[in-house]
């Protein structure tokens, strides 16, 4: 479904369920991330883009002050009280939006009521920032429903305090901040320390992104991301370090006995992963396809035997792109977002998507006996008002 038929038919089930058409309509996308995984709360590098996936809000003021929102995909409704300080509630999807309200209600920005209805075409739990999208569709319409701009870097953080607070999860700024900045043709290499960016082109038609969703999705996930967070921490403190942005191979070489094996294998993850980052945008940028796509495999092999957030389903779609190789169109693929389940990324050749795809799929249904989804996407924009 493109972002125009996603929004007509937001538009038409906002008609249907209020009786008039929205005032409003806003839209932010998900993301894949191509590589640079668990390096934002390190302070690393990440090098995302945003997916032709998006979530979109249709909404139109109401005189009462509060907010009620129908989620078309979950059918549900929430309706949310604004005279009071918004806090966390059922049911659970309302609480990306409840957080972003909060962040308005903190910042001193007078929200109106409204009426919206929510409508997403980002996989939910896949590992390519549904929860973003929520939050930074949120952020943008309570902008534009209040008509108070936020500095795109103070939006993204808002949306991340959302997170953190309203789901609990102590994640960094990747998700949100490509949500908000995402553009189009390009992948952001973004410097999660300064939270500055720099734009590489992909644009090339004969190379293309392709998304293979495993549909799993191992619970756990919640304290397994703190866990290695706190662990990367540990690793900074030992080697005396703000974060493991500032360490090196040769320092960790050089500590490695001070450490416990588990914390020197999380650290070596995060270290290496950083420059493998930096390298790919670089490789990118020549048009190296081939290095590039060593680097994604090097990051999924640290991913899984390093970091340990990735899965048997994940290993098993990086393993058979991987065997495809080359010949086969496929220059790289490695596991993407937080683990654990999800998706995996691969960077393929175009004319090679359909016979990839076929293979993979049936492959991976013949040893797990579970249905992969796999789509491509072209670098998508960031979050904006579409009405
Ligand atoms: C999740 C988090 C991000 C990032 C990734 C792993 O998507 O929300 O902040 O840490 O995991 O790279």
């Amino acid at each position: 479904m493109t972002l125009t038929e996603l929004a007509s038919e937001t538009s038409r089930r906002f008609q249907e369920r209020y009786g008039h058409a929205p005032l409003s309509l806003v839209a932010a996308p998900g993301r894949v991330n191509l590589i640079g995984e668990h390096t934002d709360y390190n302070d690393g590098f990440v090098f995302p883009m945003g997916i032709e996936r998006y979530t979109v809000i249709a909404a139109s003021p109401s005189a009462l002050r509060r907010a009620q929102i129908f989620s078309a995909d979950t059918n549900s409704e929430v309706t949310i009280d604004l005279e009071s300080t918004v806090t966390r509630g059922q049911p659970s999807w309302s609480n990306y939006m409840r957080g972003v309200i909060a962040g308005f209600q903190k910042l001193k920005i007078a929200i109106p009521g409204f009426d919206a209805l929510v409508m997403s075409s980002v996989p939910m739990g896949g590992g390519l920032s549904s929860s973003a999208a929520l939050e930074v569709s949120t952020a943008t319409l309570l902008e534009a429903a209040s008509n108070h701009r936020l500095d795109p870097v103070q939006k993204a953080l808002l949306c991340q305090k959302a997170e953190q607070e309203f789901a609990g999860v102590p994640c960094g700024i990747m998700d949100q901040f490509t949500s908000v900045m995402a553009k189009e043709g390009h992948l952001l290499l973004l410097d999660c320390r300064s939270r500055t960016t720099e734009l590489v082109p992909l644009t090339n038609p004969d190379l293309s992104i392709l998304i293979i969703n495993s549909n799993v999705k191992h619970e756990l996930t919640g304290g397994e991301y703190a866990e290695r967070r706190a662990q990367c921490e540990r690793a900074a403190q030992i080697l005396s370090v703000a974060s493991l942005r500032d360490a090196s191979l040769p320092m960790l070489e050089a500590d490695r006995a001070r450490m416990e094996p588990l914390i020197y294998h999380r650290a070596l993850h995060v270290i290496s992963e950083i420059a493998r980052t930096t390298e790919a945008a670089r490789e990118m940028r020549a048009g190296q396809w081939s290095k590039l796509g060593q680097l994604m495999y090097a990051s999924h092999d640290s991913l899984r035997d390093d970091f340990e957030v990735s899965c048997a389903e994940l290993d098993l779609l990086m393993d058979l792109a991987r065997k495809l190789g080359e010949r086969g169109g496929v220059f790289g693929s490695r596991m993407t977002g937080g683990g654990f389940g999800g998706c995996t990324v691969s960077l393929v050749e175009t004319r090679s998507v359909d016979a990839i795809c076929q293979h993979i799929g049936a492959a991976y249904r013949e040893k797990t006996g579970l249905e992969a989804t796999m789509f491509v996407s072209r670098p998508a924009g960031g979050a904006r008002v579409l009405k």
